[in-house]
């Protein structure tokens, strides 16, 4: 310290030199000039290693992406909190990777979709009533944010008719978020998460179906499941079914409480050949339902609503 405070004295006093240049004769001028200079550079490298002396170098290095200095008192608003994936995009892995070992291929669906994907293709005759039954939004240009994933089908056969020909097989789940203008309640949503499945061969059946969907709950539900089906209506499915499963004891169900947990059937012909695919020589099936619902028996919840909420003592639960 007192090295400093003498070695800065001695650059005060070099300053002050300077004030004589104008005395001296002007052809000493330049050698006195730079004789000032090199020792003015020489002390102030002597300064500047003084004064980094000073400094304890073992300080910890500032940690400039810190929400606060390091001894000071986080602030609520500060306090960092790991953060959780949502339980329906758990959900939705849990489901697809089902499907996956069961042989599947998984495709996304799509937020917005048109008449001909979400209607036509799929049998819907114009101006039938069954559109209406859909509770379809729409945008000013006519477009339809998808109100289920059976609006992906014709896009799936379509995309793996060339492997149909080559393997024999087509095996794809489709998940996707889907909308509905409804009244919004404890069991209804306006904005939700369905699953689609395709299923496409020479030689298909119904008994397959059923085998496919009573493996795809237990593996889910982890347990034996009882199932019951019972005649249903979709224009692209033929004979049509509701799917239902036996709400097992372990999740507060009772002998006989069945409930419908999606659609399914045989698809109908004139979507294969929408598709391109000759139903003369090709069947297939198809499944869809909502994913919330299977989500809510899981976990015991009563409240769809919660899952759009954003609400974060709900979303902790899932941690
Ligand atoms: N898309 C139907 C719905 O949202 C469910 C459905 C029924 C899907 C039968 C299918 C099917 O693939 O074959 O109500």
């Amino acid at each position: 310290m007192e090295e400093l405070e003498k070695l800065k004295k001695e650059l005060k006093d070099l300053n002050a030199e300077y004030a004589k240049i104008k005395e001296i004769p002007a052809e000493k001028r330049g050698a006195f000039g730079r004789e000032l200079n090199a020792k003015k550079m020489a002390l102030l490298d002597k300064i500047m290693k003084a004064e980094e002396a000073q400094y304890d170098m073992t300080v910890e290095p500032l940690d400039v992406t810190a929400p606060c200095a390091p001894n000071e008192k986080l602030p609520e608003l500060y306090s960092v909190e790991q953060g959780s994936r949502h339980p329906l995009m758990v959900e939705l892995d849990r489901v697809t990777s089902i499907y996956q070992m069961m042989g599947f291929d998984v495709m996304e669906s799509r937020q917005l979709d048109d008449e001909y994907h979400m209607f036509d293709s799929l049998n819907f005759a114009k101006e039938h009533p069954a559109r209406d039954g859909y509770d379809t939004f729409r945008t000013e240009e006519g477009y339809i944010p998808p109100a289920h994933t059976s609006t992906m089908q014709n896009r799936v056969l379509k995309a793996y008719k060339k492997k149909l020909d080559e393997t024999g097989l087509i095996s794809v789940v489709v998940p996707g978020r889907v909308y509905r203008n409804e009244d919004v309640d404890a069991t209804h949503e306006h904005t939700f998460y369905q699953c689609e499945g395709v299923y496409v061969s020479e030689s298909c059946t119904m008994g397959q179906m059923l085998g496919i969907l009573r493996e795809f709950f237990e593996k889910y539900y982890e347990q034996k499941l009882n199932i019951r089906t019972q005649p249903g209506y979709f224009p692209f499915t033929e004979p049509s079914l509701e799917f239902m499963i036996e709400k097992p004891k372990s999740l507060g169900g009772k002998k006989g409480d069945f409930l419908e947990m999606l659609g399914c059937g045989m698809i109908h012909p004139n979507v294969l050949k929408m598709a391109g695919i000759d139903p003369e020589k090709y069947h297939g099936f198809a499944w869809g339902g909502g994913i919330d619902r299977l989500v809510m028996l899981r976990y015991g919840l009563k409240d769809v609503r919660h899952f759009e909420s954003g609400n974060l003592n709900f979303l902790r639960n899932f941690k």
